[in-house]
């Protein structure tokens, strides 16, 4: 940063707008930025021993609605974190008789004991006004919704006395899927920072979570089916696994947050560890006329694999209640299979020629012909578009390769698919600086191609891969950089496309991080009033 001390007069004038607009900004203190949000400076009063959440008259769910019941009783404790930890200082509600606010909350339709999915409606409408907030939505995941931006509109003066303003809310979701990628094979996660991972991204309304489970490192996963490849493939049989009761907690905590849980099982490459527990899967590489001990892809070219797929693809369906799952597709090297003289033979049965993206396109078809088989969504990287493979037109593609994503967007919605996309955010990858203002100047639509070209970008993701991350510092990464992308993904772009203006509030949204306990990092000088603590 430069001193201002040297800087010429237009710059001051300049940063006085600056300052100005900071200060209207403050006024919109939800991250992400609601469709349409309207305060006033009419301020109430809140104190804990009078404050409750309630269900509306007319509500669908009443008390028993497992999501709702639960959200009340974590927002309490996030709106009023000092009352529940006990070290609430009475004496200051005795300067005044404590007023009662009720938010009453009311859904349209019940659905508590469902789980959240594709076409999920988020929209909620937020009445603030005094002694009441009236909160409003289709679903219950709508009411999620609803209460985390009612959460953020609270806040504390000096004293420690609770407030807020009257405000009037209209939001929706700008894209349906909002998703955030762990990486569980590279490095193991332990399931309390999983847990932490979705408490945080239901801050920043995020809706997906891409469970990365396995990759060519380790399998954590533990199959029913298959226990081999966790007892074999894992970094460590007892400690580095996911037992099913793990991953049950995980898909029930994601329930309770609105947050979808998808999870990847990326075949034909990336599948070293795979092989450890399954015999007769892995490619054998040759050197020469001999096998050279070394592995390659999955063998597409063996009726053992697809009954394999088939069998673990049932137990997917079965465990994961989401009607998506990844079966990833990309970057699967060729060497192997070419050197092996039964992949050689298949080819030349089959009409391939040596053209190995044609094999790789029949092993990719036949697992995404499998996975409709289930009555479940196939979601490929992109890899398997670019090969020019036939595929099933509700395929969702995702997009992950570098800086020509705006074209690839434009070939992909052409061809008629859905598309996510990922490349601009990988934020696993870091720098010196402020490099969130790079993940929030993505423009998703900004390509060429038709309103329905445009319609067909489902939404994004931000990936962390794990190389380089694990527990110690996964959620300082995460936090608060990948709240650029939620902001772009839920937002009105109109409204948020100047990274400037956003500033103080992602400033002051990453403090509410830290008090809720996240470690997220800071986003420059500064200070928050509630410092994380590192207890
Ligand atoms: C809330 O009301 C107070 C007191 O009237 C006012 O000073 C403040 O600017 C308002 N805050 C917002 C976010 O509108
Ligand atoms: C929210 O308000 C908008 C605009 O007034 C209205 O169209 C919509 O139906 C409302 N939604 C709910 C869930 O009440
Ligand atoms: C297939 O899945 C959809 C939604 O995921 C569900 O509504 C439908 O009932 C399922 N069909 C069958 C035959 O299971
Ligand atoms: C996948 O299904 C389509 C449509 O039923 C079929 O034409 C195609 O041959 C199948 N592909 C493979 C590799 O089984
Ligand atoms: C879309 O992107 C192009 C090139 O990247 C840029 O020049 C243009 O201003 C962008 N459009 C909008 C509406 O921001």
């Amino acid at each position: 940063m430069a001193h201002t001390g040297t800087h010429s007069q237009p710059v001051r004038a300049c940063l006085l707008l600056v300052v100005v607009s900071v200060w209207v900004q403050q006024v919109d203190g939800v991250w992400p930025l609601p469709q349409q949000l309207d305060q006033s400076a009419d301020r109430n009063s809140l104190s804990p021993q009078r404050f409750s959440f309630t269900y509306g008259r007319d509500s669908a769910a009443q008390t028993g609605c497992s999501v709702l019941d639960a959200a009340f009783k974590r927002y309490f404790s996030i709106i009023f974190p000092d009352f529940t930890k006990g070290s609430e200082n009475g004496l200051q509600y005795m300067w005044s008789e404590p007023q009662p606010f009720v938010v009453s909350v009311s859904v349209k339709t019940r659905g508590c004991d469902g789980y959240p999915d594709e076409d999920s409606d988020e929209s909620y409408n937020l009445s603030v006004s005094e002694g009441q907030a009236v909160l409003r939505s289709v679903t219950v995941w709508g009411a999620l919704r609803g209460l985390e931006s009612f959460s953020q509109l609270v806040y504390q003066d000096d004293y420690g006395s609770y407030f807020i303003n009257k405000t009037e809310i209209v939001d929706f979701p700008r894209f349906a899927f909002r998703g955030l990628l762990l990486d569980t094979s590279r490095h193991y996660l332990p399931l309390h920072a999983i847990l932490k991972t979705l408490d945080a991204m239901a801050y920043s309304k995020f809706n997906v979570f891409h469970w990365h489970i396995v990759d060519d490192p380790s399998f954590p996963y533990q199959s029913r089916t298959f226990p081999d490849l966790s007892n074999k493939g894992a970094f460590h049989p007892f400690t580095h696994v996911y037992t099913q009761s793990d991953v049950m907690r995980v898909i029930e905590h994601a329930r309770m947050r609105g947050i979808r849980v998808i999870p990847e099982f990326d075949s034909p490459g990336h599948t070293q560890s795979w092989g450890k527990g399954q015999p007769n899967l892995l490619t054998p590489c040759y050197k020469g006329d001999v096998p050279s001990g070394s592995f390659g892809p999955v063998d597409p070219t063996v009726d053992t694999t697809y009954k394999f797929m088939e069998s673990l693809l049932k137990e997917v369906k079965f465990v994961f209640p989401d009607s998506y799952v990844h079966l990833g597709g990309d970057e699967v090297s060729f060497a192997c299979w070419q050197s092996n003289p039964n992949v050689r033979t298949f080819m030349e049965k089959m009409g391939f020629g040596k053209d190995f993206t044609k094999l790789e396109s029949f092993y990719m078809e036949s697992i995404m012909n499998m996975t409709a088989a289930l009555n479940r969504t196939s979601i490929v990287w992109q890899d398997v578009f670019d090969y020019h493979e036939r595929i099933p037109q509700d395929t969702v593609l995702e997009i992950w390769k570098g800086e020509t994503y705006q074209a690839e967007l434009s070939r992909m919605t052409k061809a008629g698919h859905r598309v996510l996309l990922s490349a601009p955010w990988y934020i696993n990858h870091i720098s010196y600086g402020q490099d969130w203002r790079n993940s929030y100047a993505v423009q998703p639509q900004n390509f060429s191609g038709t309103e329905e070209q445009k319609k067909l970008v489902i939404g994004g993701e931000v990936a962390m891969w794990g190389e380089y991350v694990d527990a110690t510092n996964l959620n300082p990464r995460l936090w608060p950089r990948a709240c650029a992308a939620a902001e772009r993904l839920w937002s009105d772009e109109e409204k948020t496309l100047n990274a400037d203006l956003a500033f103080p509030r992602l400033e002051k949204f990453r403090c509410e991080l830290l008090r809720r306990g996240i470690q997220a990092e800071p986003l420059f000088v500064g200070h928050c009033k509630h410092e994380y603590d590192g207890l």
